[in-house]
């Protein structure tokens, strides 16, 4: 029907359901963005969480993926837990796991939405690692000799995994038992690492090999394709850099500025 021949009491009730509805998704988007900063995990708002160690500056965005044994866990300070980040120590929660924290995750990391940190013998970030989203890290894998026991039910496997300070991890890559990446490592997308991997090298593809690498003699080989892009602009200040982030990332006591 066309508008002008809707009755008036109709157009009036569509105008309020229509506003009614906006106003609707304004409360539940506020909502959602003070529920999300509440319930941000940190050393001074730990909510129900009782991690090792949780740096100052530290924050884990909620909501939170699965997280149990913290206790077994050790986070550095200014690091940044993207939201549903599983961090987990031991098969399951409530175990006594021994003195040693099992999964150490340095400072100035930035570990991407979605992906999953499952120690069970240890599992060491050096500082500065960032990873992109759904990134996969563990130290162990079911053992499958046995024949005659489904592979659920045999003893898994432990090996440790070490990730250099400074590496970048892609997005969707799996970092596997038993890989030691060295510093400043750069894991492709969706790639899968095994063993060792040498500072400062590109790896990519599944199982990951080094595409690229440095050393002082001949730098990059093969060199670098892309253009180094520009540099940070002068005059930028370190308020902005830190709105880029999405966190107030000052110290207690800071002020804006310092
Ligand atoms: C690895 C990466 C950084 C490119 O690094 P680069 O040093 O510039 O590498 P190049 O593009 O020169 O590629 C080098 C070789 O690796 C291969 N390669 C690059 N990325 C790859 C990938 N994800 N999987 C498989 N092979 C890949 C290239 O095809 C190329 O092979 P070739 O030499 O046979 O042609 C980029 O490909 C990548 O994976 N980025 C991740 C982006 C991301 O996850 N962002 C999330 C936000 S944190």
């Amino acid at each position: 029907m066309p508008l002008a021949r809707t009755p008036l009491r109709s157009r009036l009730t569509a105008a309020v359901r229509d506003r009614a509805r906006r106003l609707a998704g304004r409360a539940v988007h506020r909502g959602w963005a003070l529920v999300q900063d509440v319930g941000a995990v940190s050393n001074r708002n730990p909510g129900p969480y009782r991690f090792r160690e949780l740096g100052d500056g530290t924050k884990l965005a909620f909501p939170l993926g699965t997280v149990f044994n913290e206790q077994w866990v050790t986070i550095g300070p200014f690091s940044i837990i993207g939201e549903r980040v599983t961090i987990s120590a031991g098969f399951l929660p409530g175990l006594d796991l021994g003195p040693e924290p099992l999964v150490r995750i340095g400072g100035g990391c930035v570990i991407g939405r979605g992906s999953h940190i499952v120690g069970h013998q240890s599992i060491v970030l050096g500082d500065d690692v960032w990873t992109g989203p759904n990134v996969y890290i563990t130290d162990q894998a079911h053992e499958y000799r046995d024949t005659g026991l489904p592979i659920g039910k045999q003893w898994p496997r432990n090996e440790p995994v070490e990730i250099g300070a400074g590496s970048w991890i892609g997005t969707g890559a799996v970092i596997l038992p038993g890989a030691r990446l060295g510093r400043n490592v750069v894991v492709a997308a969706n790639s899968v690492v095994t063993g060792e991997v040498p500072d400062h090298a590109v790896v990519a593809g599944a199982p990951a090999k080094v595409v690229r690498s440095w050393n002082p003699e001949d730098g990059w080989q093969p060199p670098i394709r892309h253009e180094a892009p520009r540099p940070i602009p002068e005059g930028v200040t370190a308020e902005q850099l830190r709105a880029l982030v999405g966190w107030d990332l000052r110290l207690p006591g800071e002020t804006a500025g310092n």
